[in-house]
Formats: structure tokens, sequence, C-alpha cells
């Protein structure tokens, strides 16, 4: 069984898609590749990014899933420039439709997906009434995306609870800077953080398909970030997923960055 991360936000645009592409980029090996499975239901943006077309994908998935076992979900993948298998999500309403519709089904096929590999799944925005909290009961881990400036920290605050009652690990992913320490944050939210990522617009760029990849890019500082918290799953254990749930240490024993 491969980890199934559930990336989110609650407000704003704060980066959430960038980073999980960012995370899948830079997943260690051995192993199966990740992939990422776009769920947001405000539309997906993956597709339009890099000019690919809707299916396959998410809504083919979602019918697929009906009368089938989804196996490492080859079908309705694809790969993009930047060398990350996605299942895009249509954009626009469509896509409301298509989450909407895999909502009672979604979270279980996407469990099952992560028995073949690792799946990183971009919810988009958390708010309070949207299907996409049903995710969260399967998952091992959220991945919280939020820029760590007062407002946003503060609608953080008041939807913490939620998301906790949830999902057994929620992790504080700080893009870019404020005014406050990682730490304080943490103490703020009473939630641990799992990486403070730099703003970086190459990086991002390049992964929202806007720049082609020059030589060295997957050793930009987003990407960098990136590799720092995917190393901590390289070779992972049941009982160092079960040490990552009950504590925060497991990234400080991680290995040690592997520029490659
Ligand atoms: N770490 C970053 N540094 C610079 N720009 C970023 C970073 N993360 C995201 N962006 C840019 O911000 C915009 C929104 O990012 P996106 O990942 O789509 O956010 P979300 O999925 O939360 O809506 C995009 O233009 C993206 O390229
Ligand atoms: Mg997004």
């Amino acid at each position: 069984m491969h980890e199934l991360i559930t990336y989110g936000s609650v407000k704003g645009s704060p980066g959430t898609t960038t980073w999980t592409l960012a995370m899948a980029a830079r997943w260690p090996q051995p192993g199966p590749a990740p992939v990422v499975v776009e769920l947001d239901a405000a539309g997906g943006d993956l597709g339009s990014r890099w000019h690919i077309h809707d299916e396959p994908g998410l809504a083919g998935l979602v019918l697929g899933a009906r009368h089938q076992p989804l196996g490492d979900g080859t079908e309705y993948v694809q790969r993009l420039p930047v060398g990350v298998d996605v299942v895009v999500a249509p954009p626009g309403d469509a896509a409301a439709a298509t989450v909407a519709e895999f909502a009672a089904r979604g979270p279980a096929v996407v469990r099952e997906l992560a028995a073949t590999r690792p799946v990183l799944a971009d919810l988009g925005r958390l708010d309070p009434h949207t299907p996409l909290l049903s995710y969260l009961d399967k998952a091992d881990e959220l991945h919280l995306v939020a820029r760590p400036v007062p407002d946003q920290l503060r609608h953080l605050r008041a939807r913490v609870p939620l998301l906790t009652g949830r999902c057994p690990l929620v992790r504080l992913v700080l893009v870019g800077d404020g005014p406050y320490r990682p730490d304080e944050i943490a103490t703020y939210l009473d939630l641990p953080v799992a990486a403070v990522v730099p703003w970086d617009s190459t990086g991002a760029a390049i992964l929202a398909g806007r720049k082609r990849q020059a030589m060295g890019w997957t050793r930009r500082p987003l990407l960098a970030a990136a590799r720092g918290l995917a190393l901590t799953y390289a070779g992972d254990t049941p009982a160092r997923a079960r040490a990552r749930r009950t504590s925060t240490a497991a990234a400080a024993d991680a290995p040690a960055e592997v520029t490659t």
C-alpha cells in the first residue's frame, strides 16, 4: 500500500496545484512513480496550462471505475513534459459535475489506486461543505497549503478542527514570505509544518508549462523544497508512516538532500 496524500487550501490560490506537481516531479525512486489526481471542483488547471486534452482524465476514470477495477489507472493518465503522471480534471463547471458524481465512490477508488502507486490528490479549496472532505477520511495525510500572512492564517485557524477531525495527519506547507516564523505559525494553528516553500516564479512557471525546462530546473528552490519533503517518503515502511502520524520527528531523520 502506498501513500494517499491529499493537498488543499482554505482560501485564495496559494499554490496548491504547483506544490502537488513539484512533489510528484521530485518523488524519490526506486518505486512506482506517483500519480497526481486533479480533484478540484472549481475546475482543472493542468489541462489548460499544458494544452493537453481533458481525456484521458478524470471524467473517464469516474466512468471506468463504475465498471471495473482501476488497476494502476494507466488508461486515465497523461504524462506532462515535466515527467509527472496526471489525471486531469475538466476545466470549469464540468469539473464540479464530475467531482460531485464521484463524491460517494471516489475516496475508495483513489485509495484502491494507492495500492499500486502513491497518489497525490489535489483537492483545491476545502470549503466546509465541499463533498471533497470525504477524501480526507481515506487519506494518510493532508498537506494544507497556505501563504504565511495574517488573513490566510486566520481563515485557516477556523477550519483546522474540521480537517484534523477527518484526516489522521494534517501538516502545513507555507508558501512565500510573511511576517511570522514557521514555528510561530505552527503554534498558532497547532499544526506541524511539513515544508517551507520559497517564492520561485521561474520554478512555478516551469511547472505550469509557461517556461521551458532549462538545465538544472529540478534544483530550482521550489523543486528543491519539494525534494526535501518527498525524500522523507523514500523507502517508506508502515512504521515510518506511523511515526509521521504520531510526531513531526520523521522529517528530522530524513535522508539528506540528494541532487540528481
Ligand atoms: N512557490 C511559488 N512561487 C512562485 N509562484 C507560484 C508558487 N506557487 C504557485 N505559484 C503561482 O501562483 C499561481 C497559483 O498557483 P496554483 O498552484 O495554481 O495555486 P492553487 O492551486 O492553490 O490555486 C500560479 O500562477 C503559479 O504559477
Ligand atoms: Mg489548484
